[in-house]
């Protein structure tokens, strides 16, 4: 069982005048002035429809990069039949060829189509060289190398055995198809999810995010390039209702691997629920959803320090990160430094498209997310409980821009302290020097997400209160540091509550989910 021992890939700096930096811009240039076609992509046939939507960069909404075709019901169901079939021979294919296949994936995306799949995703997604640089580069080939090692960990673990007997555990592949929903803001993830379920030997029906087919187009290509079989991942794109109500009714539905948001996974659970008679096998649902994402800093904290997780947590990315920072607690006696601080940090911040490699935030994913962002600011301006103390503007005439925001309330359950807006906007609540256990049951109880959060403070006891306190209130806890950027075989990704089922994107936790195991016994 042993495969290259999986090591992070490490990020390039895209320094002025380097030659990786000219190649992606030289990329970006070249991709923007093409357009093109994406069809469905089923049993190794791409199938064209007459129903196609386009494709544009929302930081420049006007500019076309290309269309994608729309699958009606009877391709979700040839989807599903032709990886039924591929899936006889996918399952039975010795470990050590699918390995071969996703590290050959993982080398592609390192080498050759690194400033290709880096450019598609500052096209399809508006992330800065930096932003696309750790997606769709380090984070989608650290998924793909460190889930090849956890699957050897996996199939080496073995039962005892006595004299006379043999136990031993197969780790099958699930029976029936899986269905991979995968969402616009991270590269990496569309990537991964269709996957690492097929890397266990399970045959998938991909659905990518509407905002992201231009990117996920690049990395099939990828694993068609390193080998991975026709029928094995199919990618669908069109009526999200109509599609998973196809794929789930039909009985070889056997799990589904999903990011998004928590609305829509509630469905598909409900979905699955109501067929569940129909099905051959309890199917496996995995989510990773919603976030409300805190920081909490104690009046021991270095105010530089609270400022800079703040701003970093809360705009990289433009806040469009699962894991970004949404609301923070502040304790009063360090909140004017941190202030200050914090205003001196995000004024310099430029704002802009991404293919400027100065601009360090660029535009929110669509015009649905720039108005309903846009809402939540104009309240918050009229609002006596809030008051603004940076950005606060927008505009959306070339793209959909957001200018960094900070929103101050003394409202702790201030609308914007408790609904996920998924942007560059952040909310503050000051508190009490003396009601630090009183505020760690706020952080609890305000939202009914769990994905991740961050205590800062230089006092052991603050930090213990809090560690306990918050003990199901973040599956990606942070002490001293911002709540983002986990990093693949580092620290395993996924939280609990409304933030999804914590099956650890990056772990062998994940892995295990994509198995049915048989225990086989065999006497002498
Ligand atoms: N893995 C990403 C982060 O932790 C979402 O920020």
């Amino acid at each position: 069982f042993k495969v290259p021992v999986a090591v992070n890939e490490p990020i390039k700096s895209y320094a002025p005048d380097s030659p990786e930096r000219e190649e992606v811009l030289k990329t970006y240039k070249k991709m923007y002035a093409e357009t093109i076609d994406v069809p469905l992509y089923i049993n190794g046939k791409e199938i064209t429809t007459k129903d196609t939507a386009t494709m544009s960069p929302p930081h420049d909404h006007k500019h076309v990069l290309g269309t994608y075709h729309k699958a009606k019901k009877k391709h979700i169901e040839e989807a599903i039949a032709t990886a039924l079939e591929a899936r006889k021979k996918w399952s039975q294919m010795p470990w050590e060829q699918r390995a071969g296949i996703f590290l050959r994936a993982a080398e592609l995306i390192a080498g050759p189509y690194r400033a290709k799949i880096n450019a598609a995703t500052m096209l399809a997604q508006s992330k800065t060289i930096h932003q696309a640089e750790i997606d769709s580069a380090c984070e989608l080939i650290d998924f793909l190398r460190f889930n090849v090692q956890y699957m050897t960990e996996i199939y080496a673990e073995q039962p005892e055995s006595t004299s006379g007997a043999w136990n031993r555990l197969e780790y099958r592949p699930l029976e029936g198809f899986v269905y991979a929903i995968t969402p616009f803001n991270f590269t990496a993830i569309a990537g991964n999810l269709p996957a690492s379920a097929a890397l266990m030997g399970n045959v998938v029906v991909w659905k990518p995010s509407d905002s992201q087919v231009y990117s996920a187009k690049v990395i099939l290509d990828i694993f068609r390039e390193a080998g991975v079989p026709d029928g094995v991942i199919n990618m669908v794109m069109g009526d999200p209702v109509m599609i998973t109500d196809t794929v789930l009714a039909s009985p070889d539905f056997s799990g589904v691997h999903f990011t998004g948001s928590t609305h829509v996974f509630k469905d598909i659970w409900q979905k699955i629920g109501n067929n569940i008679h129909n099905y051959k096998t309890y199917p496996r649902i995995v989510g990773e959803t919603g976030g409300k994402d805190f920081i909490v800093a104690h009046k021991s904290a270095n105010p530089q320090q609270v400022a800079t997780a703040i701003a970093r947590g809360a705009f990289e990315f433009q806040g469009q990160k699962c894991s970004a920072a949404s609301r923070c607690y502040v304790s009063k006696s360090i909140w004017k430094e941190v202030k200050t601080f914090l205003q001196a940090d995000i004024n310099s911040f430029k704002i802009g498209s991404p293919e400027n490699m100065n601009n360090f935030i660029t535009a929110v994913i669509h015009e649905g997310s720039f108005d309903k962002l846009a809402k939540f600011i104009d309240a918050a301006k009229k609002d006596k409980k809030a008051e603004i103390i940076a950005g606060g503007t927008y505009d959306k005439s070339v793209g959909y821009f957001i200018d960094p925001t900070v929103i101050v309330t003394e409202d702790p359950k201030y609308t914007t302290m408790c609904t996920e807006l998924f942007g560059p906007v952040v909310t503050i609540y000051v508190f009490d020097d003396k009601k630090w256990e009183e505020t760690l049951e706020l952080v609890d109880n305000t939202s009914e997400y769990a994905l991740t959060g961050a205590v800062i403070s230089e006092d052991r006891y603050a930090l213990e209160t809090a560690v306990k306190a918050l003990e199901n209130a973040a599956g990606n806890f942070y002490i001293n540091d911002k709540p983002t950027g986990a990093v693949v075989g580092q620290q395993p990704f996924g939280g609990a509550r409304a933030s999804g089922t914590n099956d650890k994107a990056g772990s062998k936790l994940n892995l295990y989910r994509w198995i049915s195991p048989r225990m086989i016994k065999e006497t002498f």
